[in-house]
């Protein structure tokens, strides 16, 4: 048993007390940490209120860089798109992909469909057939006892779609699952779920207690309600096609040349999963920006992309190309689960304002312009990758956070991005030239002291 003490009532102090407590433990009382923390509280106390609540135990805000990646045209309608991320080339990346397809005819985005799911995992032990026709007689159960929780969204046109029993035995002994599909409408739907599943179990339950199956079919145990992230039902397609002569706008870079390679880069990741990770992961930098900056939850979305990328038995790409009768065509196929009410959506005042710079899309919509930002991005990245290389803009944009780091003035700042304007950007190659410049300055301000 260890001797280490727990802290009681912790969440029920006041956020200074809060403070107050981990300064005093872990940051030997020093009071700086206190004015540090104080300073992220936003000025206007009823904002800070609403950012206090999303989570216990709040002391303070967190920042990152809300940007805005213009020139997005989807489905004909030209979109700013808002982007909370703090990796600093994304949003250069996203805006100038946008514009390059902007004169090529923008992004034509679809949503398949829009189908969620969710189980209930049990352990029974019987004849599946005994069970399967067991629920079946009692799947009017589920929907009838449901009504109140679904009314609003059957109003909305969604609701239980259905619902059917899957025998996992092969994997667990004993281990089935009720399973139940459903359309959340332009909600992500996550509480609507996992309340219905709860409540299926209860009936399930209840059902089997009652029935007149044998004492040993009439036991269950209930393992867990849960919806599931992935949802390869609600997907959309996004797509970009051009003429394969008009793919290149640099003169240095022959269309047909650079289109070849571009299709090699995929097919690496279709083949190397050690590229595939890379490769979709620079497509979640613009698919998460975009679902942080709307409210909704990056993690769901990313573990659902990923499993989505396995689906084969192998992590692949989750970007495809043609390139057929001097055609090029790039698109993603994206299963993605997004809200546009509820949630944050309503909540965060960034949030807010995001659904209000999109024109506030519905849930599909929504859909529809999160895939061009990662279709944006991932086109962004195998051009630098199969062109100049990926650190000359990269480290291009990351040249700031350098020199911030060094505590570069003004002036500094200027005369080094003046420097570096025609070379790479190599994190040593700077920090010498800064050192350089200052050695450069103390030596004339000697001299002029002398
Ligand atoms: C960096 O954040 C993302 C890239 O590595 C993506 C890629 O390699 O495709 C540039």
């Amino acid at each position: 048993m260890s001797n280490n003490k727990i802290v009681k009532g912790f969440s029920k102090l006041s956020k200074e007390a809060k403070i107050e407590w981990i300064t005093n433990e872990y940051l030997n009382g020093d009071d700086q940490y206190i004015k540090f923390l104080k300073s992220y509280w936003h000025n206007d106390s009823k904002v800070q209120k609403i950012h206090d609540e999303f989570i216990e135990n709040t002391i303070t805000n967190f920042y990152i860089p809300f940007g805005v990646a213009p020139n997005f045209l989807i489905n004909g309608k030209v979109y700013c798109i808002p982007m909370a991320i703090e990796e600093s080339s994304v949003v250069a990346a996203a805006s100038k992909n946008a514009a390059f397809w902007m004169k090529r005819g923008g992004f034509k985005s679809k949503v398949i469909s829009t189908t969620k799911i969710g189980h209930v995992h049990f352990a029974w032990y019987g004849n599946f057939k005994v069970l399967k026709k067991f629920i079946s007689s009692i799947k009017h159960k589920f929907f009838e006892e449901s009504q109140e929780m679904t009314k609003n969204m059957n109003e909305r046109g969604g609701g239980i779609l259905d619902i059917e029993v899957i025998n996992r035995a092969d994997l667990e002994p004993n281990y089935y699952q009720l399973q139940a599909k459903f359309e959340t409408c332009d909600a992500m739907g996550a509480n609507f779920i996992n309340s219905l599943l709860e409540k299926f179990s209860k009936i399930l339950e209840r059902e089997l207690h009652q029935s007149n199956l044998t004492k040993k079919e009439k036991k269950i145990i209930i393992i867990m309600c849960i919806l599931s992230n992935y949802t390869p039902e609600c997907i959309v397609r996004c797509e970009v096609n051009c003429s394969v002569d008009d793919l290149s706008d640099d003169p240095n870079v022959n269309s047909i040349e650079f289109a070849k390679k571009f299709q090699q880069a995929i097919h690496v990741a279709n083949i190397e999963p050690y590229r595939a990770t890379t490769h979709n992961k620079g497509i979640f930098n613009g698919i998460d920006a975009v679902v942080i900056a709307t409210g909704n939850d990056f993690r769901a979305v990313e573990a659902c992309g990923h499993t989505y990328a396995s689906k084969s038995g192998q992590y692949k790409s989750l970007t495809n190309v043609e390139i057929k009768d001097g055609k090029f065509k790039f698109w993603i196929d994206l299963p993605i689960a997004v809200g546009t009410v509820g949630g944050l959506t309503s909540l965060h005042p960034m949030v807010k304002f995001s659904h209000q710079l999109l024109g506030n899309p519905n849930a599909e919509k929504l859909m529809e312009i999160i895939a061009a930002a990662g279709l944006a991005q991932n086109f962004g990245a195998l051009r630098s990758l199969v062109t100049t290389g990926i650190q000359k803009g990269h480290m291009k944009m990351h040249l700031l956070n350098i020199l911030n780091q060094l505590e570069a003035s003004k002036e500094e700042i200027e005369k080094i991005k003046e420097y570096f304007k025609d070379k790479v950007v190599e994190h040593s190659a700077v920090v010498n030239f800064f050192n350089e410049l200052r050695k450069m300055k103390k030596e004339k301000f000697i001299n002029k002291e002398n």
